[in-house]
């Protein structure tokens, strides 16, 4: 019927487990329940197909070749720059530049506009909950430029201190580099109020949005939130390692110096001068990771034809269920309590370390992480080395969770007897 939207059912939930293969096999002698998607997510049938079928048929260098199948790969290559688009609401495919993943993306950034339009003492607005990729880039700026970076703290429930952040814009504000949700935390950051807010204060400051967990979790559309710059990875997203995502606005990447010099990115190369293609290219040098772009397309393509609304409703039923049963638990403490929440659930417990509490899920069949996450300075601020934390995907379910439950309980006879 015109105009209804079929909702996926539970069971076109589970319908969709048995398209990612390696969550059929048995792990230590049980069900694997596969609760680190955070880290990086499964791939369906379809992003392994795509890939081999990338190497195995379509496969040759793109762009430079006059024969058909090069010109093939570059259409399929050239393919996934406009899904990427139209997944993130860009308004053109030339605003998405292909990087190995969010971490060169963000370095791209910072060492391609920071080092053109930053100078000593210019300030850099991040979070206390950033993942090490969006800390390191700037502290090298700092190094290299003097620029000072400014730190928005984390409340005790996991949000941001959002008075803190209207205090910290001053008129030496360049940037602001924030994650869209905590992977430590699942926290969603207001971020379109940390645009705004920014944009208020002073139009010219940019905001660069780390998106590495919310494009997995969520829709996102970059024109609906107003950042100059969004930043995410292929392996979160259902898709091949290798690839990631920068998005900038066409006229701010235009206006931005190469990152890396070499073939592919050039208009003219003398050796008394050379001139650069227009972005994306000029920040593409070199050979991409062209099976992966391929593949992450039919990623785009699989998690599209579910709908990020539904996967998010999904993940959020199974949240809601997870930190219920998890609650239950003596002794537990819990990080990332804050209203707005991704499915990702961090707790430390007073009668077991993470790492043997990791251990003992690892007997049970569920894989989940351990430690900082890559978040150290935000580990700090609480107190505490490490979590235990539980991710969900779109093919989590509830034997999962009942999995994880189980094995927490026997964590739990185990050591704090
Ligand atoms: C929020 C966030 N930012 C950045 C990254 C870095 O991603 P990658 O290692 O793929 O560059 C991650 C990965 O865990 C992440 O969760």
């Amino acid at each position: 019927m015109a105009g209804v939207v079929k909702m996926p059912s539970q069971n076109d939930f589970a319908r969709y487990r048995d398209d990612f293969p390696v969550l059929a096999r048995p792990m230590n002698g049980q069900k694997l329940a596969y609760m680190d998607t955070a880290s990086s997510a499964q791939k369906p049938r379809a992003v392994i197909d795509a890939l081999r079928e990338a190497l195995d048929r379509d496969y040759a260098n793109i762009h430079r070749g006059l024969y058909a199948l090069s010109q093939t790969t570059t259409q399929k290559f050239e393919a996934t720059r406009r899904k990427v688009a139209d997944f993130i609401g860009a308004s053109s495919e030339n605003e998405i530049v292909f990087t190995r993943n969010t971490t060169e993306a963000i370095n791209l950034v910072a060492q391609s506009w920071g080092r053109t339009n930053l100078k000593a003492g210019d300030e850099i607005i991040i979070s206390g909950m950033e993942h090490h990729a969006n800390i390191v880039p700037w502290q090298l700026l700092h190094d290299q430029i003097g620029i000072v970076l400014k730190i928005i703290p984390v409340l005790p429930n996991g949000t941001l201190d959002m008075d803190a952040f209207d205090g910290l814009l001053s008129d030496r504000t360049r940037f602001v580099s924030i994650v869209h949700v905590s992977n430590a935390l699942g926290t969603i950051n207001p971020v379109e109020t940390i645009i705004r807010k920014a944009k208020a204060y002073n139009a010219d400051i940019l905001v660069l949005v780390d998106g590495s967990q919310s494009v997995t979790h969520m829709p996102v559309n970059v024109l609906g939130l107003g950042c100059d710059f969004f930043a995410f990875t292929g392996h979160k997203l259902y898709g091949p390692t290798g690839v990631g995502v920068l998005y900038g606005r066409a006229a701010l990447l235009n206006a931005m110096p190469p990152y890396q010099g070499g073939g592919d990115m050039i208009e003219t190369v003398s050796f008394a001068q050379t001139t650069y293609k227009p972005a994306p290219a000029r920040f593409e040098a070199g050979t991409p990771a062209i099976a992966e772009v391929i593949a992450l397309g039919a990623a785009i393509d699989y998690v599209a034809a579910i709908g990020m609304d539904n996967i998010a409703a999904h993940e959020g039923m199974l949240l809601a269920s997870l930190v219920e049963q998890l609650e239950t638990v003596p002794g537990l403490t819990f990080y990332g309590t804050g209203p707005d929440k991704a499915g990702i659930v961090s707790f430390t417990a007073d009668w077991g370390h993470p790492s043997d509490i990791a251990m003992i899920l690892d007997q049970c069949g569920v894989a989940v992480r351990t430690g900082h996450h890559c978040c150290m300075p935000l580990m700090q601020g609480f107190g505490v080395e490490g979590t235990v934390r539980a991710s969900l995907g779109l093919y989590s379910n509830v034997d999962d969770i009942i999995s994880l439950m189980n094995g927490v309980t026997k964590a739990h006879k185990l050591l704090g007897a």
